[in-house]
């Protein structure tokens, strides 16, 4: 073992109180819950815009950043996000509807019905955030040319994203610089990395409407985050209760093991 001496302020979790190692692991349990379900609503959101419902692929953040090309907005949320709100054929008549052209003479009969039993819980405009789709000139909009993810909408979640990504790993990065790791640049790594991930991806979404296959890099960054978080998640759980303490920092104290109280 290379013997970069210990720093005076660094503490293992084995010399931590058991009360601090308590308010850790409860941080780190309730993290893993929300990265979890984070990753169920991504799937769940962009999955199914090419087409395959099953799996993300490159194709669905193409689309959804910028516009398949082809369909409308209404199309892409019928066959992304919205999927599960109406039946197979119901949302297959709507997508056909708009694809005609979206005709005002069949709304009133065809398109209205379904629209008030199965989307207006939602879309009836009480919520400043949904589009609101009462109305023939309203569900005409939702029609045309999908053009992805607008700059605005953009812009709300890039905040929202850059202040609680920070928040998750300032956190999971605080506990984890408790970790014993060698050699230590790998901890640094493991620490910085999603910081940097985070500046990378958030700017790759801006990046995709101008060249597609910035979409790589969404991806790519992506991974490597939930990568670092699961590596540091990992580590940290095991070295606080599982690992006891590490010979160097035993050594310090002049003892074998530190039994905590
Ligand atoms: C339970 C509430 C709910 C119901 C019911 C619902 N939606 Fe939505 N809808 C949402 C939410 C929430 C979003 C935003 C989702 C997102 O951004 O990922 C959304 C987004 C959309 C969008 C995308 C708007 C945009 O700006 O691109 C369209 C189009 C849409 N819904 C159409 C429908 C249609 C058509 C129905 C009925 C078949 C429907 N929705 C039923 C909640 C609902």
């Amino acid at each position: 073992m290379s013997e970069t001496p210990l720093h005076r302020l660094y503490h293992h979790y084995s010399e931590l109180p058991v009360s601090m190692r308590i308010v850790y692991t409860a941080a780190l349990c309730i993290l893993g819950m929300g990265y979890l379900f984070g990753m169920l609503y991504l799937v769940h959101v962009y999955s199914g815009r090419d087409g395959n419902p099953n799996t993300l692929s490159y194709e669905d953040l193409v689309i959804a950043y910028t516009g398949s090309g082809k369909g409308s907005r209404l199309e892409s949320a019928l066959r992304g996000p919205m999927s599960s709100m109406l039946p197979a054929e119901e949302a297959n008549a709507l997508v056909s509807w708009a694809q005609k052209g979206a005709e005002r003479s069949t709304y009133e009969s065809f398109i209205r019905p379904t629209i008030d039993k199965r989307c207006m819980s939602c879309h009836d405009g009480s919520n400043p955030h949904l589009a609101n789709l009462g109305g023939y000139d309203l569900m005409k909009k939702v029609t045309e040319q999908d053009t992805g993810t607008d700059i605005f909408t953009l812009v709300r979640v890039s905040h929202i994203h850059l202040f609680g990504m920070t928040f998750i790993f300032f956190i999971l990065g605080s506990i984890f610089s408790h970790a014993f790791l060698r050699p230590l640049w790998l901890k640094y790594v493991l620490i910085a990395l999603p910081f940097v991930c985070e500046a990378v991806d958030i700017s790759s979404w801006y990046l995709v409407k101008v060249y597609h296959p910035f979409a790589y890099v969404t991806m790519a960054s992506g991974g490597i985050m939930g990568a670092s978080f699961a590596t540091m998640w990992l580590i940290s759980m095991y070295q606080m209760w599982f690992s006891g303490t590490p010979e160097a920092v035993a050594a310090r104290h002049g003892v074998k093991e530190i039994i905590v109280g």
